[in-house]
């Protein structure tokens, strides 16, 4: 049987939420989500949202703030695209029910501060803005009557019928098979793919889902080399990479190391508030000088009252490991956070193929060139599905095309869980190892040999054994993890979070990269 819809919105963070609350006034919109309606990045989000809100800021300020972040390869146009739809986004946000934390004397919006950013201008939920965010919006969907939501649905393959997306084939884990669904138009907001690596700050979903399909479906994308690890995950083997926002260097937080000594004023005149890609590289060269696994990040000089009531969910979680932030410095490490490069996209959240949009982290908008900024994720995931909505009204035109159903009757045994288990380990830390914050020529050619073996493994297992989620996870991790092999052996240069010892100055005269399956001939 197939599902038809007029709009199908895979994943349900930020961007996926937003597109269907601003479709559904127009069209039937199916949601479906690998997990629950809440199981996202969205949900883990800290520190808030970038946006032009006080009055001592302005809309250049901040334009140009993500421009030096971006460190020469942002699309300028994107930038004040998104920066200029900053205020409205928030005050969408606020309108559906988002509860943003005041000051306590003045009643308006708190502000706070981060890496890279040149005025207070980030606005949060305490230091737990996703939640709110991703609550208040997945509340107002459960209302909507013109959205349905398929939860526990994971999209397996977009389906593509001359250069045009037509809709997707579906993997039900409940029921483990896989539902054909027609639409007229399709949204990849899939998140990231931090996941590839051993070590990372994000949900167990984001394993880069999106950029495989799109990449499958024959859609470009771009700059899939700009990883980004954020500086302060905490150091501690239960913790899972548990992140330490950003936002307490905006209120003072110091990093030191083992010796107790300040160090950042040695690599940057920004020094801890320096943007995400010089603090992290300045940490890995602390950790490799004195020999240590961590560093340590301390704000216990500032008041307890305060750094309680501003972080109350990393005060709670920290002590729970044994760290009163009020007290003691907190052990931290580097650690996968969020995928600059992504689908490439107009500023209407189109791809090359017709009727196919990509927003949110699984987009390349071109916002974030070469390094993201602090908080400017969530914006653009709310500016771009909002854009995203507004093209597909203006452009839906819903022709029935014929769509060939998933054979479920194709009888084949199952695999080996182990083989699962093994490959998914061995990727993620070949990733950690060669493909980390530091490169290397040598480390990028021995994870591209490495990865080859362990790709056409993962290819002959989907060709022989039944699918099950943990399967195309780990199909969709390979995949993309050789892309982001592929696209760093591509740039002969170092900018951003693309360093690489062998290339370590900056082509002046380097652009956005682009990758494709139609141009990688070794794929
Ligand atoms: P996500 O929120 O990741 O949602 C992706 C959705 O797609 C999920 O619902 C997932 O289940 C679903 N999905 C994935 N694959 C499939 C599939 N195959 N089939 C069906 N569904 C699928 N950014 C900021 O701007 N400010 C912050 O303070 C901030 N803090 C952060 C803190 C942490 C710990 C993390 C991890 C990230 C943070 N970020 C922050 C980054 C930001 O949260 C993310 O970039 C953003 O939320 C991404 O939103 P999204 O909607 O694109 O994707
Ligand atoms: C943080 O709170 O440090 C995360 C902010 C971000 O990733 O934008």
């Amino acid at each position: 049987m197939i599902l038809k819809t007029n709009i199908l919105v895979i994943g349900s963070g930020a961007a996926g939420l937003t597109a269907a609350l601003e479709l559904s006034d127009k069209f039937k919109v199916l949601i479906i989500s690998k997990e629950t309606l809440v199981d996202s990045s969205t949900w883990y989000a800290q520190g808030g949202i970038a946006a032009v809100l006080a009055k001592e800021d302005t809309t250049e300020s901040h334009i140009q703030d993500t421009l030096i972040a971006g460190d020469g390869l942002c699309d300028e146009e994107a930038v004040r695209f998104c920066i200029e739809n900053g205020k409205s986004a928030i005050d969408w946000l606020i309108d559906s029910g988002v509860t943003f934390t005041k000051n306590e004397s003045t009643n308006d919006f708190h502000l706070t501060q981060e890496g890279g950013h040149s005025h207070r201008r980030i606005i949060h939920a305490a230091d737990a803005t996703g939640k709110e965010v991703s609550d208040s919006l997945a509340a107002k969907v459960l209302k909507n009557k013109n959205i349905k939501i398929l939860e526990n649905h994971l999209a397996v393959d977009l389906i593509i019928s001359e250069k045009k997306c037509i809709g997707a084939y579906v993997f039900d884990k409940n029921k483990e098979k896989v539902l054909t669904i027609s639409a007229g138009a399709t949204i990849l907001a899939t998140g990231g793919a931090s996941k590839v690596y051993l070590y990372t700050s994000n949900p167990d979903g984001a394993s880069g889902d999106g950029f495989a399909l799109a990449w499958r479906a024959g859609c470009e994308l771009s700059n899939m080399e700009f990883n980004q690890f954020h500086p302060t995950c905490l150091y501690h083997p239960e913790a899972k990479s548990f992140l330490i926002s950003e936002a307490l260097r905006g209120e003072g937080a110091i990093l030191k190391n083992y010796r107790g000594e300040e160090f950042m004023q040695k690599y940057d005149s920004r020094k801890d508030l320096a943007p995400r890609d010089i603090v992290s590289r300045s940490i890995d060269a602390e950790m490799k000088k004195t020999g240590n696994d961590n560093v340590f990040l301390d704000i216990s000089h500032k008041n307890e009252g305060d750094i309680k009531r501003a972080f109350p969910t990393i005060y709670k979680k920290c002590l729970e490991f044994g760290f009163d932030i009020t007290k003691d410095p907190l052990p931290v490490v580097p650690a996968a956070h969020y995928t600059c490069g992504g689908v490439k996209t107009s500023l209407q959240g189109r791809t090359n193929l017709k009727n196919l949009y990509a927003i949110g982290e699984t987009s390349c908008t071109g916002l974030h060139g070469a390094n993201r900024m602090a908080s400017n994720s969530l914006l653009e995931c709310v500016v771009f599905a909002k854009s995203s909505a507004e093209d597909i009204k203006l452009n839906f035109d819903y022709e029935s095309t014929r769509i060939d159903e998933w054979d479920n009757s194709k009888v084949i045994t199952a695999g080996e869980n182990i083989i699962i288990a093994h490959n998914w380990d061995a990727t993620r830390r070949l990733m950690w190892d060669y493909v980390g914050v530091v490169r290397s020529n040598d480390r990028l050619n021995m994870a591209k040999e490495n990865l080859k073996l362990i790709y056409e493994e993962v290819e002959s297992f989907y060709r022989n054994f039944e699918l099950t989620s943990d399967f195309i996870e780990l199909r969709n991790l390979v995949l993309v993890a050789k892309i982001i092999i592929e696209s760093a052996l591509a740039r002969k240069e170092s900018r951003g979070l693309h360093y690489n010892v062998d290339f370590p100055n900056l082509n002046k005269s380097a652009v956005p990269s682009i990758i494709s399956k139609n141009t990688i001939k070794s794929f």
